[in-house]
């Protein structure tokens, strides 16, 4: 498969350099197949989805549930009821945060989350557990990036009443032994909900082999358009917590007296959602299928990036298959949005600063970080330019 060619965009110049997009872990690019979709949906069978009776909104409404079953068989989700669309990640943790923390959390209680999360998988728990009068209890990290197990068994106790951890962190690329927190956990009767922001894209995800209760991620970071994403839940929560919007679409019979909620999954689906991005899932998934990634640029990375002077590489696992096509940096003498915007005016996307991670930046001791993440797009040619302008760009800088 001629991977590029199907991603317009990367044919496209920057300060009249070639781009090379190595931003992937922010926002993925999307194939043709999804761009023409998308095209496609709003050109031919506009409407409202889950309403009328006309033929176009019953397009609309094929085309939307398309999306989320494209989604209950990439996640091998039981059914269609366990698969929650929303408007990404943050809009997914949000949900989980207010409706668990309403239905299962009291005084005193306790949610488990990593050091190493991003602030999606913080403040909303922030805000929830407040008003419950409950806390978040905080995992460290070891100087590789590992999660401390140890750790983690020590703080698991009655008043834990969930465990909401990344798949893998938007700053160390490593691949959390989600199997061992969930068995863990489990064993003491604790579910666990999964920030799958990253996991989905770099990892084979079956949530009923994983026995994950929650698992949650965004469309857009998975070659799907922006403002669609996915809260995967086990049937018994989502049936137990109540719902987090009022509104249209998500009710069975209102009165002004009383209102009765629709069956899962639209219990938690209020108002017009964004069906052409939903839609979007089926094409952008069967690319996520197909397409691979190239597998000497995580070793040539680990083995070059360490090898330039006063770089220091942050998420160093044991193992590298544990390691996702994901490398944050800091480099003695610079500051990351200085090398990040000369990286940019040689062509090379690359995110830096705090990436929403701010905790774990304290933690790192440091103000920032570069971070170049890849996709199946990205070849092995542009990782090696990559370190070539990198050390251009630091004798530059120093
Ligand atoms: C680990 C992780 N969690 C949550 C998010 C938030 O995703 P979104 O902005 O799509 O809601 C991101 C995005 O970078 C992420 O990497």
């Amino acid at each position: 498969m001629d991977i590029r060619s199907q991603f317009p965009v990367l044919g496209r110049k920057v300060y009249g350099k070639e781009l090379v997009y190595l931003d992937n872990a922010a926002t993925s690019q999307r194939p043709l197949k999804v761009l023409e979709l998308q095209e496609r949906i709003c050109r031919e069978s506009n409407a409202n989805v889950h309403r009328a009776v006309h033929a176009l909104s019953g397009e609309a409404t094929e085309y939307y549930e398309d999306g989320r079953e494209a989604v209950r068989r990439f996640i091998n989700a039981p059914g269609r009821e366990n698969v929650i669309l929303t408007s990404g990640t943050t809009a997914s943790l949000n949900l989980l945060a207010t409706c668990f923390t309403e239905r299962y959390v009291g005084k005193g209680d306790k949610v488990v989350i990593s050091q190493a999360e991003h602030h999606s998988n913080i403040v909303p728990w922030q805000i929830a557990l407040s008003k419950a009068g409950a806390s978040l209890e905080v995992i460290p990290v070891d100087e590789r990036g590992e999660l401390c197990m140890d750790e983690f068994r020590k703080v698991l106790d009655g008043r834990v009443k969930l465990v909401s951890v990344a798949h893998v962190s938007n700053v160390l690329g490593i691949v959390n032994p989600v199997e061992e927190i969930i068995r863990e956990a489990h064993s003491k009767g604790i579910p666990v909900a999964l920030d799958g922001a990253q996991g989905i894209v770099h990892q084979k995800v079956d949530v009923q082999a994983l026995d994950c209760d929650f698992y949650a991620f965004s469309g857009h970071k998975i070659y799907a358009p922006t403002g669609i994403g996915v809260l995967y839940g086990k049937k018994t929560f989502l049936e137990e917590m109540p719902p987090y919007m009022g509104g249209g679409d998500m009710i069975d019979k209102v009165t002004f007296e009383k209102t009765t909620y629709a069956p899962l999954p639209l219990k938690y689906e209020a108002g017009t959602p964004n069906y052409v991005a939903a839609a979007c899932f089926a094409p952008a998934l069967d690319f996520a299928l197909e397409a691979g990634m190239d597998d000497r640029i995580v070793p040539y990375l680990m083995d070059e990036l360490p090898k330039i002077e006063g770089l220091h590489l942050y998420g160093n696992p044991a193992g590298r298959e544990r390691k996702i096509p994901l490398f944050s940096f800091t480099v003695d003498g610079t500051h990351p949005s200085d090398i990040a915007q000369i990286m940019d005016k040689l062509g090379f996307a690359l995110r830096s600063g705090h990436v929403c991670a701010e905790p774990l930046m304290d933690v790192l001791g440091v103000p920032g970080i570069v971070r170049a993440s890849f996709a199946p797009y990205n070849t092995f040619e542009e990782c090696c330019r990559f370190v070539e302008a990198l050390k251009r760009v630091l004798s530059m800088l120093r």
